[in-house]
């Protein structure tokens, strides 16, 4: 039992486990399992939340990038640009569309970096990934530009940071595509596996409905091959319920990771994330506070004993995991972070004592 677990989900379900439960029964017992209104009114919800036409409902993240790169036909032959600095999921759909992934390095604030984008373009590149990591966005002006001038697609992994916005547009609303993950962990998460895509675009709205749904346009009307990837209908009702509360669990790791900021500034050892409202053109949520820790290790084994825990997401880069075949790629910047980085507990119900104590570890251990 840690003091500060990395989680808390039950912690985290008692706050709500009464509309929960009503709502789960409730679309039992309407018998409302799949694509029905709370589906939709799942997707309404969201496309008004990033400022988008359309939010399509699937079974994750990962299918949500990855039937957009078939919708739009991209594969064998095709190259797509993303980074080595990111769930492996990002790169996955690249290569299970049949396309060629190219990585570039990140920026020190764990963001695709714009400037190394152009020298990674060739005649065959279709495509951009830039993924907003921990919550916090790419710069999307400069990434847009480049995507505008080499008429590339643009499709943003916004895995981790709904709600978070670059010069006060939100993430998912840049690109043609916008994907989120409704995993539990994230800051709006569901009870098991979901996703959302977001877009403008009439024609690929309605293209990932059909590829979501086995290409059924009615119930005997079948237009195209597709698979089974829709967001389960219990799920987006919980969803519906959480949804109330999205700004508010925004605001709190706002706040909690101002607390870290203010404890942790001044330790020698240490970087820090910017602090909320420290830039400008950006609002970041903090789905993750990754810290950039000399002695990393140690520091983890020291916070493990004294009951807090952490989680180093990325200890090897993708790009030199054995069984992926990316090797090729040279990334000193993300090769540096993997041996770095380190994420402290950051989620709406850790209480104050449980900040000032995860702080007070991180001091004692660099003061030694
Ligand atoms: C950056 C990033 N991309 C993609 C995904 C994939 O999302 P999912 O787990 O919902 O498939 C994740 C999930 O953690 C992620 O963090």
């Amino acid at each position: 039992m840690y003091k500060v677990p990395f989680v808390d989900i039950p912690r985290h379900y008692q706050k709500i486990k009464e509309e929960i439960l009503n709502t789960i029964s409730d679309v039992i017992a309407r018998g409302d399992l799949i694509l029905r209104k709370d589906v939709e009114d799942f997707e309404k919800s969201m496309a008004s939340f990033v400022g988008t036409k359309y939010a399509v409902g699937l079974n994750s993240g990962t299918y949500t990038m990855f039937l957009a790169l078939k919708a739009l036909g991209i594969g064998p032959g095709d190259e797509v640009i993303t980074v080595s600095h990111t769930f492996v999921a990002s790169i996955a759909v690249i290569v299970q569309s049949g396309a060629t992934p190219v990585l570039i390095d990140v920026k020190e604030d764990f963001t695709m970096d714009a400037n190394e984008l152009e020298k990674a373009i060739t005649q065959k590149t279709k495509a951009i990934i830039p993924v907003h990591m921990n919550g916090r966005m790419c710069e999307m002006d400069k990434i847009m530009e480049i995507a505008k001038k080499h008429n590339l697609i643009v499709i943003e992994d916004a895995a981790q940071s709904l709600g978070a916005k670059y010069k006060g547009k939100m993430a998912g609303s840049f690109g043609l595509v916008g994907s989120f993950s409704l995993y539990p962990f994230k800051v709006l998460g569901c009870l098991g596996d979901g996703g959302v895509m977001v877009t403008d675009s009439d024609e690929l709205a309605e293209k990932i409905r059909l590829l979501r749904d086995h290409g059924q346009k009615t119930k005997t009307e079948i237009v195209c091959f597709g698979w089974n990837s829709r967001l389960d209908n219990v799920q987006a009702a919980v969803l519906n319920v959480k949804f109330k509360y999205l700004k508010e669990y925004i605001e709190r790791r706002r706040e909690i990771a101002s607390i870290y900021t203010q404890g942790l500034k001044s330790v020698k050892g240490v970087n820090i994330p910017p602090a909320p409202g420290s830039d400008s053109d950006h609002f970041d949520i903090f789905q993750n506070y990754v810290l950039r820790a000399e002695r990393r290790n140690e520091l983890v084994s020291f916070l493990k004993e004294k009951g807090v825990e952490t989680l180093i997401k990325d200890p090897v880069p993708n790009h030199w995991q054995k069984g992926l075949g990316l090797s090729g790629f040279k990334l000193p910047i993300t090769e540096r972070l993997a041996d770095e980085i380190v994420s402290l507990p950051i989620y709406p119900e850790l209480d104050e004592e449980q900040i000032q104590y995860a702080i007070s570890c991180v001091k004692e251990f660099y003061s030694k």
